[in-house]
């Protein structure tokens, strides 16, 4: 059977990403240690050409907690930050290991992964998407809420031209959800990419108007790593764009806030609602560990 890649929301079908996410939930529900023997004899090579806490730790730990072995290889130390070609690097990984995690800036860099590879290649964010986030956030907002995501309201307040963003709007049309992207006129999704969600997505200017009646507000930073030199413009152009306890009220009574982490408060959101009782940021970091576990196990498995 040819090698399966997670590269962005639909690389999987819906049927598909309901397997993983039952995995997930079986996998999460099992006593610790229990699955150590699932992937025992494997090795996943985990590539990072950005910073990472939370992706990076959950993989190597869900490798570990599956019984295999994980490589984490960043630029610094790795051929790779001198210059080595990522096909040849794909290839040599491909000898060694049965699964590549890829984070990276361009996805021209992902894509090259990809096609040289002969495992399955993970997408652990680019400039374009964080679909492996999102796939764990759908599971999370199930999770929380206790029926499917199918039918909701979702709120994206804040940079809806960012990876997460675009990765949510993938996600509305597979999970048939409604996203609600606040956003200023200058950081909106690609105009194609708002094409294919259809009527699955809206788009406004007014951040109350996107969370009027959501069951989900999601954010995430304004500044996404390689956009520093565009740190002050995105301060002003945000402004009036926190969430904020008074921003919320208009959601449902029920409503869960997201954020994918890491967090600026004072800025995209403040420190009273992160913190606060809707806040799920924290399960949200945790379910990285069971839904990529999952992921991994479906991708590796049938192979
Ligand atoms: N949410 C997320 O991907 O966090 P890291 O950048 O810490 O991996
Ligand atoms: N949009 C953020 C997500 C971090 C996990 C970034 O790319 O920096």
């Amino acid at each position: 059977m040819n090698k399966r890649d997670f590269l962005k929301i639909s690389d999987l079908s819906l049927a598909e990403a309901r397997e993983v996410l039952t995995l997930a939930r079986a996998l999460k529900a099992a006593p610790k240690g229990s699955h150590v023997d699932r992937l025992r004899g494997r090795a996943v090579a985990v590539v990072f050409e950005k910073a990472s806490t939370r992706t990076r730790v959950s993989f190597e730990v869900g490798i570990g907690q599956l019984g295999a072995q994980s490589v984490i290889l960043g630029i610094e130390g790795s051929q790779l930050g001198r210059g080595e070609p990522i096909k040849d690097t794909a290839r040599v990984l491909s000898r060694y290991c049965d699964a590549i995690a890829y984070r990276t800036f361009g996805t021209k860099k992902l894509l090259e992964m990809a096609h040289a590879a002969t495992v399955p290649v993970i997408n652990a964010l680019t400039d374009d998407g964080h679909p492996v986030q999102v796939l764990c956030d759908v599971f999370t907002v199930e999770e929380a809420l206790g029926r499917s995501i199918a039918g909701m309201r979702v709120a994206w307040v804040g940079d809806g031209s960012s990876n997460m963003a675009r990765s949510w709007l993938e996600a509305a049309s597979l999970f048939d959800f409604h996203l609600a992207i606040a956003a200023p006129t200058e950081f909106r999704p690609p105009v194609a990419e708002l094409a294919a969600a259809g009527a699955h997505v809206s788009v406004t200017g007014d951040p109350r108007v996107a969370i009027a009646g959501a069951d989900v507000v999601n954010t995430d930073v304004w500044t996404s790593m390689g956009q520093e030199d565009e740190a002050q413009k995105r301060l002003l152009a945000f402004d009036g764009y926190t969430l904020t306890s008074s921003l919320l009220e208009g959601s449902k009574a029920d409503a869960i806030v997201l954020h994918c982490l890491p967090a600026h408060r004072g800025e995209e959101i403040d420190d009273a609602t992160i913190e606060g009782p809707r806040s799920r940021v924290w399960d949200q970091a945790e379910n990285r560990l069971h839904v990529q576990k999952a992921l991994m196990c479906w991708l590796i498995e049938r192979g």
